[in-house]
């Protein structure tokens, strides 16, 4: 099935079409930077534009950077706080609505590093926050937000992000430190048989991954950043192919 597929970001928004079988992009995929103030109105004006773009009729999958309920958005830690309450799905002209780190994971889980992985497996996505999305056997349990961790009195995410690798100006050696601490935490928590790393840093895993030694096997996402938009699509097929 043909499904366009948009990953809403706290800095971008990406679409494309998707072959949901193939798992892969028909097109080259349209970025625009996420408006500010991020509110539901400004998105809603972005995702209406990609899908003109792409001339676009068919089925639509989105992702959302906080909680996800039946397409209702229960939290927004990184875009504009009149997001909780919203009904993304409808707002969204009847597209399927999912969390970012989610549609991540099931994208890693069906076409990239987790693959026909059984057990718990864990995807985490680094970015503006940590998202994350956890998987067993090859199961999804939605919205477990792993990036709100308490971690040394800090939240988790305010530590190890991406954004905060660039807030605070850290090497990657100094935040593979951090990122190495947060992955113990969340190992000691689930005993994961594989931990996949997503996000916009998947790309530049050679930088900082050989510095964080765990136990776990820890892994770059195969499927880098265009994870969201295959992952979103991919939910939206499987959606479809239930209702009919
Ligand atoms: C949000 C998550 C999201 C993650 C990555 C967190 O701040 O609470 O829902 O998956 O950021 O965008």
């Amino acid at each position: 099935m043909n499904v366009l597929g948009i990953d809403i970001g706290g800095s971008g928004i990406k679409g494309a079409p998707v072959d949901t079988e193939a798992g892969e992009l028909l097109e080259e995929r349209l970025r625009i930077p996420t408006p500010q103030p991020s509110s539901p109105d400004e998105v809603a004006g972005v995702v209406e534009s990609i899908s003109r773009h792409f001339g676009w009729t068919g089925p639509i999958g989105v992702t959302f950077p906080g909680v996800v309920v039946n397409g209702v958005i229960k939290t927004a830690a990184n875009v504009d706080r009149s997001w909780v309450g919203v009904d993304a799905a409808h707002l969204f002209g009847g597209a399927t609505v999912l969390n970012d780190a989610d549609a991540a994971g099931l994208a890693e889980v069906r076409f990239g590093e987790g693959r026909d992985r059984r057990g718990t497996v864990l995807v985490l996505t680094f970015g503006t926050g940590i998202g994350s999305a956890l998987f067993v056997d090859g199961v999804l349990v939605p919205n477990t937000e792993l990036g709100h961790l308490e971690l040394n009195g800090k939240e988790a995410e305010h530590h190890a992000s991406d954004r905060a690798r660039e807030k605070h100006d850290l090497s990657w050696e100094k935040w593979a430190e951090r990122v190495e601490e947060y992955l113990r935490h969340v190992e000691m928590l689930f005993s994961p048989s594989l931990i996949v790393i997503g996000g916009g840093v998947s790309k530049k895993a050679s930088k900082f991954l050989p510095h964080v030694r765990l136990d776990t096997p820890v892994v770059p996402a195969a499927l880098q950043n265009q994870a969201g938009i295959i992952g979103a699509a991919h939910a939206a097929a499987g959606r479809m192919q239930r209702v009919h």
